[in-house]
């Protein structure tokens, strides 16, 4: 089964939207396979946005992901990797469509509450970046199976 991976960025924690973005994952029928809160180091910030390192809002980036909390996910599901990107919305909170999380609630593009993967490779990257196997669940909802 596809699997992602999402962070709810310090933003997010700070402004009390954790339950309001887990929700949205959930109610959408996705299966949380992993989640931790947790502060973000700079060797992990870099290596997580390693392949933005020649962009020029790296620093703010790596800065801004290690300023405070996080929550990291791993959410499990057919084609959760794109799903999951739409249900997040644009990378602009400006342009993003009302009823995605940036769309309803982000204002500032350095400040979008959230990460996720944007294809299955990077998925398995950042799986295995920022979770061991034995912090990951291996479980099936057994009461909604109709869902897949
Ligand atoms: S994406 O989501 O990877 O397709 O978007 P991309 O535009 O390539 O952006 C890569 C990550 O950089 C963040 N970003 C920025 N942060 C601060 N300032 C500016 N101007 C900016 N532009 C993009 C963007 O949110 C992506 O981070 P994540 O954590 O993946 O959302």
């Amino acid at each position: 089964m596809e699997r992602t991976f999402l962070a709810i960025k310090p933003d997010g924690v700070q402004r009390k939207l954790i339950g309001e973005i887990i929700k949205r994952f959930e109610t959408k029928g996705f299966t949380l396979v992993g989640l931790k809160f947790m502060s973000v180091n700079r060797e992990l910030a870099e290596q997580h946005y390693d392949v933005h390192k020649e962009r020029p809002f790296f620093g703010n980036l790596v800065e801004f992901i290690t300023s405070g909390p996080i929550i990291a996910m791993v959410w499990e599901g057919d084609g959760v990797v794109s799903a999951a990107r739409k249900v997040i919305g644009a990378t602009n909170p400006l342009t993003a469509e009302p009823g995605t999380i940036r769309g309803d609630y982000g204002a500032n593009i350095g400040r979008n509450l959230i990460h996720g993967s944007d294809a299955i490779e990077t998925a398995q990257r950042e799986i295995a970046l920022w979770f061991k196997d034995e912090e990951l669940v291996n479980w099936q909802p057994t009461l909604t199976a109709w869902i897949y």
